[in-house]
């Protein structure tokens, strides 16, 4: 896939394939890619494009992403959603794979939660335990560690993200779990939709 027009993107394409070239730890790896968005987040050019992304998300369970971009060689993409004001999405995790969640517009609250109970991932009947809840706005970049189990609440406006995934959706299992009766469901993630980023 051809890397994305837009300049900022285009560097952070060429930053991130130099640090997976480096054979970092995941943690650190994703550490400095974190790092590294923050000034993608911050591009005047980024925030004008987003202006411009349809909507993707107006609640569970109809969920698609923007995709811009696949890298050919460390199997990364570039993702995006348009979050509906208000709208909230079910318990989930984003399969064992890393993202990063870096808001451009609007606010979110991110809930946080941990399994309790000794059944097997993939199937339950989960226990669920809520363990944290944070508020992020622009240029703030939500790390989502491999099986983290979460859920996003939109805020008072519709918010734009960009997102960094280590694989693309479609290609491994992700969980939605129902709080009320403890079911895993596996699905393959959010309908991508190819986006030119530029
Ligand atoms: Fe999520």
């Amino acid at each position: 896939m051809e890397k994305p027009q837009l300049p900022a993107a285009r560097r952070f394409v060429d930053q991130i394939r130099a640090l997976y070239a480096q054979d970092l730890g995941p943690n650190i790896l994703w550490s400095k890619i974190k790092d590294a968005m923050g000034p993608l987040l911050a591009d005047p050019s980024l925030k004008k494009s987003s202006k411009t992304w349809p909507l993707t998300v107006e609640g569970a369970p109809k969920v698609k992403n923007l995709l811009f971009y696949e890298d050919p060689d460390f199997g990364f993409v570039f993702n995006a959603t348009v979050r509906k004001a208000n709208s909230v999405t079910s318990v989930h995790d984003h399969g064992d794979v890393w993202t990063l969640y870096g808001l451009i517009e609007g606010h979110e609250t991110m809930y946080r939660y941990e399994r309790s109970d000794k059944a097997p991932r993939d199937t339950g009947p989960a226990q669920l335990k809520q363990i944290g809840c944070h508020n992020i706005g622009p240029g703030d970049v939500d790390a989502v560690p491999p099986g983290s189990i979460h859920q996003e609440h939109g805020g008072p406006e519709n918010s734009m993200a960009f997102i960094v995934r280590a694989q693309k959706a479609g290609n491994f299992k992700q969980r939605t779990y129902n709080q009320e009766t403890g079911e895993v469901k596996l699905n393959d993630g959010p309908i991508l939709i190819p986006h030119e980023l530029r």
